[in-house]
């Protein structure tokens, strides 16, 4: 069994730059079939907190990982970075004697509300082309955990401080893209589903099955 799998727990907040899971609340372990072999469980503290320009290397191959094809440039992920860093957010697990590593991201980008007109449209550029300043929501892309450390919680905790930053900002929602897969995970941070977007992703069913538009309200 690796190192990392097994029962994880979260550690205290260290900053207000960095906030851990579950403010050190348990995580969630990832489901065992009967038959398993119990095994020490491994502590993991993964903390989630803004990028920073030097973090992007890394953070382009966590991208390529877990979307593949979709996975953002190195370039791209710059341009989301100066567009709004304090909406970039990395997951970085950390362990004694260890190098932290990125385990997980999601970065949010401002978009009007009557943006896109179509979501054919949006296809067609990439997130970072659709940042508007003026906007009032928060669009939340390439949201993305390690297919190594999924199933323990990283993803809602990185999507809950997503959120946070839309409220630091008084913004009026926040919006993302999800597939069927994801679907519950979202709902259960908020979201609710406003329409099915069966024209997107044709190409792409694989990493993005069923694609449906959700949105959080903020106020
Ligand atoms: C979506 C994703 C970020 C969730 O990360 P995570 O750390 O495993 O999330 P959590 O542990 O907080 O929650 C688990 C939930 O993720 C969702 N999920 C599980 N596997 C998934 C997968 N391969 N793809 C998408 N969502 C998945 C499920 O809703 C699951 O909840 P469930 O156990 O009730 O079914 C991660 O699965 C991932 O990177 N998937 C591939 C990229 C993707 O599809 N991103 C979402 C874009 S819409």
């Amino acid at each position: 069994m690796k190192e990392n799998q097994g029962t994880t727990t979260s550690s205290q907040r260290t900053s207000n730059q960095a906030n851990s899971l579950a403010g050190g609340a348990p995580l969630r372990a990832p489901a065992r079939g009967m038959g398993a072999v119990a095994a020490r469980p491994a502590i993991l503290r993964v903390v989630i907190r803004p990028a920073r320009p030097d973090d992007l290397e890394e953070a382009t191959l966590v991208e390529r990982r877990v979307w593949g094809r979709l996975g953002a440039s190195l370039n791209e992920l710059q341009r989301r970075l100066f567009a709004l860093p304090e909406a970039f957010l990395l997951a970085e697990l950390q362990r004694p004697g260890q190098a932290p590593q990125i385990v997980g991201l999601t970065n949010g980008l401002l978009w009007t509300r009557d943006f896109p007109r179509s979501y054919l449209e949006y296809e067609r550029i990439l997130p970072s082309a659709s940042h508007n300043p003026r906007g009032d929501v928060l669009y939340l892309a390439s949201v993305g955990v390690d297919p190594s450390l999924r199933a323990r919680g990283i993803g809602l905790h990185l999507i809950q401080e997503a959120i946070e930053v839309g409220r630091r900002r008084h913004l009026k929602q926040v919006r993302l893209i999800a597939n069927s897969r994801a679907r519950s995970l979202y709902e259960r941070a908020g979201f609710a589903t406003v329409r099915p977007l069966p024209r997107l992703f044709r190409q792409h069913r694989d990493l993005m099955p069923q694609p449906v538009l959700m949105e959080l309200q903020l106020v």
